[in-house]
Parts: C-alpha cells; structure tokens; sequence
C-alpha cells in the first residue's frame, strides 16, 4: 500500500483517466475491477444519461470508482467574438453546402453545479475529480461531507499549491504531453506549463498531499519512471482509447493507429480552450490557436455541423481527434489487459 492506494481504496495508485467523449460506464467498471481507479467522465452528460451512467457503474463493480466534472466559468455571450468565429468557419461551411443559419446555440458542456450534486450525492461517488480547478467552497464542502475523495489537474506548481490548500485531497500533475484539454485555470498562459518529467517532481516537492503524474505514460516503463520521480499514482488516458471498453470512434481509433498521431498539437478551435489531438484539416486552417474561436465551449457549436458533415463521409478532419503525444500504448485490448500491463510498472516501486 502507498499514500494514493490508502486514499483511494484501490489495489494500484492508477487511475484510467475520465475521458468526455471517448467513454462510458463500461470502461471505469473494467478498471475498476482490474485494480486501478475506473472513471466516468460527467461533463458532456445530461442529468438522466448521468444517472443511467452512474447506475450502471456502481452496480458493475464493488471497488471504488471515480467521477469527473469540469468546474469553468461558463462564459458571457459576445456576438461580436460568435460573428468572428462564424466568418472564420464560412468558407468550410460553404464548401460543405452547410447553412450557417441553422446552427443551434448551446454550451454542451455545463461546469458542476448542486443540480449536478443533487443527482451523484444518492450513488457517493468514492472519488470525485475535477477539472479547471475546484467548485464554489460550498459545493466543494457538499462533495467532501457525503464521504468522496477530491482530486483535481494542476499544470503548474502554482496550481497544485492551490489545490492542496483549497482542498484537493491529492493532486493530478498535468504534464504538456497530456491528451485532451489543459486543465488550468490559475493562468491561461500555456508558457507557463511543463512536460510531466519536468512538473512532477517540482509538484510532489511543493505539495504535502499525494501527486499523481499524467501525460504521455503509455506502459509500464512510463509508470515506474513517474514513481522514480516522485509520484504516488498515475493517470493514463491516451492508453486506454483504443480499448475495447472505449467508445472512441472508428475515424479517431484510426487516426490513433496512424503515422497522423506522431503530430499533436495544442488547439481552441473544437472547443474554445486548448487541448491536445492529433493535427487534421481544422487545425491546420483554422489554427490550431485561434483568436476567432469564442470562450470555451462555445467554439463547439458551430463546429459541430462541419463535425458531422464530414465524419458522415468518412472524414475526419473537422473531428477532435483528441490524444497525448504518447500514442505508443494504444492497443485494441480488454481495457483489464491494458491496466495489468501498467501496473508492471509498479512492482520495483511500491
Ligand atoms: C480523449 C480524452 C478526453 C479527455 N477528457 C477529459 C475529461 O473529460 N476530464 C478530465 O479531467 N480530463 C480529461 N482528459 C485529460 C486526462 O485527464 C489526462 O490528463 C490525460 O489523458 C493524461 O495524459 P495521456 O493522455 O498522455 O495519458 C482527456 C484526455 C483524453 C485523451
């Protein structure tokens, strides 16, 4: 046992990372159940898919799970930012006979809220994780007084001090590597982030509380590396995306296979926040930073029907195709094989 497994309750200090988009129950019930901490990514979920979700996770394993929420800001309306965005995206939609007067308003991700509590607290989620940083101090108390484990991203030292006094029960160092979005929010300067070799063992020398190293861990040797450096656990994401259990799509698990996935970059347009995937069509044009692309999330919107227009025909490139610059682990596996493999890494360590 070391601090994160006490922590936890888990047989390994790893954690599958919530991946929004890419997963369901299925894969935190198969992690869980291996050993590592499974988790169900709750941002893009309405309140009924989540308490399905949540249903069937807690009944599909008696070991301790995980759920995750983003805690941004949501944004104020600007239509002169939205005007922008949509002339930017004019050419494409023109190319695709698309009619940018038909695109529906809409956040698509909403941050965590007590209506959010209100429908997790009946399950009591053993862990809840969080990115963006932490909720409101009141719904933060709400979350901890029911019993749940807190953890949330820091892509800084800064950040993970402020987590572990605002409450973090331990902190998840985000390295540069990592796929999907950045989970800052102290600053928004993304020359202030490290690669994981670099952040995590500044983060585990400034915090009190259990570090868990993320990006670019891909197998067993990546693990014990992290363990060398400091670090109490591990999250893995990109790894598990071509699992069996994930619900990544036939175009994504195809870019991840291919020579494409050694080119990821940081990008806003899909979402309005930077974000790692593998570089395509979208990210080449329109960015992949965008001055254009409105307040996260609502770049999405308007590039949804470009999304679905060209993934109708077999195209990916108006897709996110999120993923870390480590895509070296991406087996098509039962995601228990994935776990046994990455707990390798821990055996000379714990
Ligand atoms: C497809 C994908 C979706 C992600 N979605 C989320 C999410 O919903 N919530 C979250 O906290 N982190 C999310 N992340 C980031 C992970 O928590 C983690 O930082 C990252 O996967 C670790 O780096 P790796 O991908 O190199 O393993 C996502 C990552 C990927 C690859």
């Amino acid at each position: 046992m070391n601090t994160l497994t006490a922590l936890l309750g888990t047989t390994h200090p790893l954690i599958q990372a919530p991946m929004a988009g890419a997963q369901g129950a299925a894969l935190a019930i198969a992690v869980s159940n291996a050993g590592g901490l499974g988790s169900l990514p709750g941002a893009m979920l309405t309140p009924e898919a989540l308490r399905t979700e949540l249903a069937t996770l807690s009944g599909g394993t008696q070991r301790p799970w995980n759920v995750n929420f983003f805690c941004h800001t949501p944004p104020v309306p600007d239509a002169a930012h939205e005007a922008r965005w949509r002339e930017a995206l004019a050419p494409f939609y023109a190319e695709a006979g698309l009619d940018m007067a038909a695109v529906p308003a809409g956040a698509g991700r909403v941050p965590f809220s007590h209506a959010v509590a209100d429908v997790i607290e009946p399950f009591r989620p053993p862990v809840v994780s969080f990115h963006f940083g932490l909720p409101a101090p009141d719904l933060l108390a709400r979350v901890k007084g029911w019993g749940s484990v807190v953890l949330s991203s820091a892509t800084t030292v800064n950040e993970a001090r402020w987590l572990a006094a605002h409450g973090a029960d331990a902190v998840i160092a985000q390295g540069l590597e990592a796929g999907g979005h950045r989970g800052h929010f102290l600053s928004h300067d993304l020359s202030a982030q490290m690669g994981t070799l670099a952040l995590l063992p500044q983060v585990a020398a400034s915090v009190d509380v259990p570090v868990i190293a993320a990006g670019g861990i891909a197998n067993a040797a990546g693990v014990a590396a992290a363990m060398a450096l400091g670090a109490a656990g591990v999250q893995v994401g990109t790894a598990y995306l071509c699992s069996v259990e994930a619900t990544t799509s036939a175009l994504h698990r195809a870019a991840l296979h291919s020579e494409a996935a050694r080119h990821t970059a940081l990008t806003n347009v899909f979402t309005g926040r930077p974000a790692r995937g593998i570089v395509n069509r979208a990210m080449r044009e329109l960015g992949p930073m965008s001055l254009a692309a409105p307040a996260f999330p609502l770049a999405t919107a308007a590039m949804a029907p470009l999304r679905a227009h060209f993934e109708a025909q077999g195209c990916s490139d108006f897709s996110p195709l999120w993923a870390g610059q480590n895509t070296s682990g991406c087996h098509s596996l039962p995601a228990a094989d994935i776990t046994r493999q990455l707990t390798q890494g821990f055996v000379c360590t714990l």
